[in-house]
Order: C-alpha cells, then structure tokens, then sequence
C-alpha cells in the first residue's frame, strides 16, 4: 500500500508558526523508508499525521486512494487499525501482560484481516520463542522491541510507522530490530522509520531529510558514510 502525502502543513495550537509545511511525498509500497532531521525539525509530527493519529492543518494524507482525513473519526480509527502498524521508542507494552498476551492484544485491537499468524508463531520470527511467557519487566530493553515487533508482525500490516524504534537499544539490539524491520519491507510492508542514527538510516532504500519542517533532500540506496556526509554536518542537535 503506498502513502502519498500532498502539501502537509502542521501549526500547533498557540504556536508561532508552522512545525511541517510543504511537505509532499509518495512512499511506494513495500519501501523502507528513514526520516532522518535534527531534534525539533518535525518528524514525529509528520510520523504522527501520516499514521492518522495528528490532524494536518491543511493537506492531504493517502493510503492508496483513501484521503485519510475526509472520513469520519470512526472509519479513520478502523482503517488505521486494520493496515497500520506503530513502534515507538520505549516499546509501549502492557507491564502485566505477558511477551505472547501483548501480541495476542494487539491482533484482538487491530481486528486484524488477516490473524493467521499466532504471538508463537511472531515471537519464534523474532527469535523470542522461550520468552512468551516472560513480563516486559522480564525482558532486556532489545527483547522488549523485538516483542513490539513481533506484534506488527501478528497484526500482518500494510504499513509500518517507526518513532525511533532503535533509540534505547545498544548497537546489537538496534542491527537486530532494523533487520526485522528490513525484512518486513521486502515482504510487501511499507516502513516509515524516523531514525538519529546514520548507520540504522543505512538499512532504508531512501533516506529523507526534514529541516524545519520541510523536506529538504533525499538519498536513494544510502550508506552510512554517504549519510554522514550528505546530511550530517546538520544533523548534529
Ligand atoms: N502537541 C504539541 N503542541 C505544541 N507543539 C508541539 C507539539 N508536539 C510537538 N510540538 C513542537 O513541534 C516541533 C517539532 O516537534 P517534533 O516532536 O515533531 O520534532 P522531532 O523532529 O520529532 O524531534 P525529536 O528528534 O527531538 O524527537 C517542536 O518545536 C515541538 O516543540
Ligand atoms: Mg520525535
């Protein structure tokens, strides 16, 4: 399923001005996608209106040929549910939940289409099989991610949104969930991922480029040397 963004615009409530403006885009179905831009440059903003969750001031968000803000709240929620899919940095599962619980929670709250694979099922794609039973408080920080992705993966979405999903793991823990992440692309799953890191951006077909707001510059294929040295003299906070 493709995103097409046209002309976003964001002004927050009592703001000065605009926090995203201009931005058009269209993310092909099945890429890996990095949004990559210094700290307040409005990723998580635009993360958060393309995944339904924000509403633009102005502009249009398409999954396919669905203007996701023409519709009523109701139809919006499921559609989001249906074929959409968020990790975020800090994991947000349920603390009294169990690995396999938490993934069985989110396939009943994404009444998920298609629910043929089950949390042992995702937990053993991930590698957690021996952990379904553990608390999130029982788990390392890596393990814990490896569990929000597994839940994508029990959910089978169209689309994946990413919020810095790497930020609070060390370097092995963040090669492993990207490389879950990268093969969920090649299996037909769109993957929108806003990422500090060059060398986690590098796993992405593009990386793209916010500068206050506006989508500046992008890099197809990218490396992390080659991130480095197109984006990174301004992407230090
Ligand atoms: N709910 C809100 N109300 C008002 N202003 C907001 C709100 N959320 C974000 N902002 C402001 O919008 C700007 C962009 O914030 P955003 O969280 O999108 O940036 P970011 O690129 O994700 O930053 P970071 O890398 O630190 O996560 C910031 O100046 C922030 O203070
Ligand atoms: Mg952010």
């Amino acid at each position: 399923m493709h995103i097409k963004l046209q002309r976003i615009e964001k002004i927050y409530r009592d703001a000065d001005g605009p926090v995203v403006s201009g931005v058009s885009y269209t993310f092909e179905g099945g890429t890996f996608t990095a949004l990559i831009g210094r700290s307040g440059s409005g990723k998580s903003t635009l993360l958060n209106i393309m995944s339904g969750i924000t509403q633009p001031t102005s502009g249009q968000v398409f999954y396919d040929d669905t203007d996701i803000f023409s519709i009523s709240d109701r139809e919006r929620s499921k559609i989001r549910a249906q074929t959409t899919s968020t990790i975020f940095q800090d994991y947000n599962l349920l603390p009294f939940l169990t690995a396999a619980e938490n993934i069985e929670l989110g396939k009943r709250i994404s009444k998920s289409r298609h629910g043929k694979i089950s949390p042992q099922q995702a937990l053993e794609q991930v590698g957690l099989s021996k952990f379904a039973d553990k608390l999130p408080n029982e788990l390392s920080g890596g393990q814990c991610q490896r569990v929000a992705i597994a839940r994508a993966i029990a959910v089978e979405p169209d689309i994946i949104f990413a919020d810095e999903p790497t930020g609070a793991l060390d370097e092995k823990n963040s090669e492993i969930v990207v490389n879950l992440l990268k093969e969920m692309a090649n299996n037909g799953v769109t993957v929108i991922m806003v990422t500090h890191d060059p060398f986690i951006a590098a796993a992405s077909d593009r990386v793209i480029e916010l500068c206050d707001g506006q989508l500046e510059r992008s890099l197809d294929v990218p490396s992390a040397i080659a991130i480095l040295e197109v984006f990174g003299h301004r992407n230090r906070t």
